[in-house]
């Protein structure tokens, strides 16, 4: 039986503090790779001090080959509850190396065995919206029927609606359907996770996401989702033939619609994220000499709780705790 630590949340929301509070000492300097290393590195040290036992399902890195928490490692202090575990040290990487708004730590918990491992298929299209209209959406309609539904249910007009885009050529022909629907485009450069939570939140300043993403962020997506009683439906995007290969062999239908319950089952899901650097969604880590702040957002499908935490953290004090894990928190990272 699956017998989850409420209080497992809580837990979670260290660990994407302290590889926010890793990332951040990287923030603007122009190598994506040394970031996500430091954000590896905490998220790593954090989760295994977490009494659980957890198998990363999705873990961040295959794609660019950057460094990662591969599938199927075990994190974890206990022997039980045994999870799933998603992670993404740093959404938005580049954003992170540039100092550019929008770059958070996840991380997100279910029971073992309910988490949809993509695999080796890397981008789904995707269909996002907050929980006022979160029964209308469907992804077999064009973006325009969409669109005009969830502005009907929101009691907007067309062009009050806003859809978040990640900035890609292959968006093009999308983009330009939005607009000639009516609805304006939010166009984010990358951290397609933290685009979709902006439909989720009151006055978030968007309605929709939309288009093709990353997979693993898929996923992570569906666990925030599913807490926020918001909506998602996704479908695989094959890159080439080796993609729809992988597909069939895996008895996947390229049309076919995945839920956010295919994405992520059952009603126990954790999702924790920090943010790295300033969004409309989470301020970014703040260095201020004696002081480090956070902001995080921690949520639990079951209770439905959903919790906004500042946290000031005591450097000279982590600088104890960077002795046992080689996470640098407090001093400046000499290249
Ligand atoms: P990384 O920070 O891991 O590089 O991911 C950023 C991101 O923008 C995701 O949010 C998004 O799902 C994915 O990359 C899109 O992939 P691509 O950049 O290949 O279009």
């Amino acid at each position: 039986m699956f017998a989850v630590d409420r209080n497992l949340a809580l837990e979670l929301v260290r660990a994407t503090e302290a590889a926010a509070m890793a990332a951040g000492r990287w923030m603007g300097r122009g190598d994506k790779n040394m970031a996500d290393d430091a954000a590896v590195n905490a998220l790593r040290y954090m989760l295994n001090t977490v009494s659980m036992s957890g198998m990363v399902v999705i873990g961040e890195g295959e794609k660019d080959e950057a460094p990662m928490l591969f599938n199927g490692e075990h994190l974890g202090a206990s022997s039980s509850p045994e999870v799933d575990i998603a992670v993404d040290p740093i959404d938005g990487t580049r954003l992170t190396a540039l100092g550019l708004p929008g770059a958070i730590s996840v991380v997100a918990l279910s029971q073992k065995g309910t988490m949809f491992n993509p695999k080796n298929i890397y981008y789904m299209n995707k269909l996002v919206t907050g929980p006022k209209a979160a029964k209308v959406i469907d992804i077999n309609l064009s973006p325009a029927e969409n669109i005009s539904r969830v502005a009907e249910v929101k009691g907007k007009a067309l062009d009050d609606i806003t859809v978040v885009v990640l900035d890609r050529p292959r968006h093009d022909e999308l983009m330009a359907q939005i607009r000639s629907a009516g609805a304006r485009i939010k166009l984010i450069p990358d951290g397609d996770i933290a685009g979709a939570l902006l439909t989720c939140k009151d006055h978030g300043g968007a309605d929709l996401l939309m288009g093709v993403g990353g997979s693993p962020e898929a996923v992570i997506t569906a666990c925030a989702i599913k807490c926020l009683n918001g909506n998602m439906q996704c479908k695989l995007w094959p890159r080439h033939e080796e993609d729809v290969k992988e597909a069939k062999l895996r008895g996947l239908e390229l049309d076919q619609v995945l839920t956010i319950e295919d994405l992520v089952k059952g009603d126990n899901v954790f999702f924790s994220a920090t943010g790295i650097t300033d969004s409309e969604l989470l301020k970014g880590v703040r260095y201020d000499g004696t002081e480090i702040h956070t902001s995080s957002v921690v949520m639990r499908s079951r209770s439905g709780t959903l919790r906004f935490v500042d946290s000031i953290h005591m450097p000279k004090k982590l600088s104890e705790l960077s002795k046992v894990s080689g996470i640098e928190y407090s001093t400046v990272v000499k290249a």
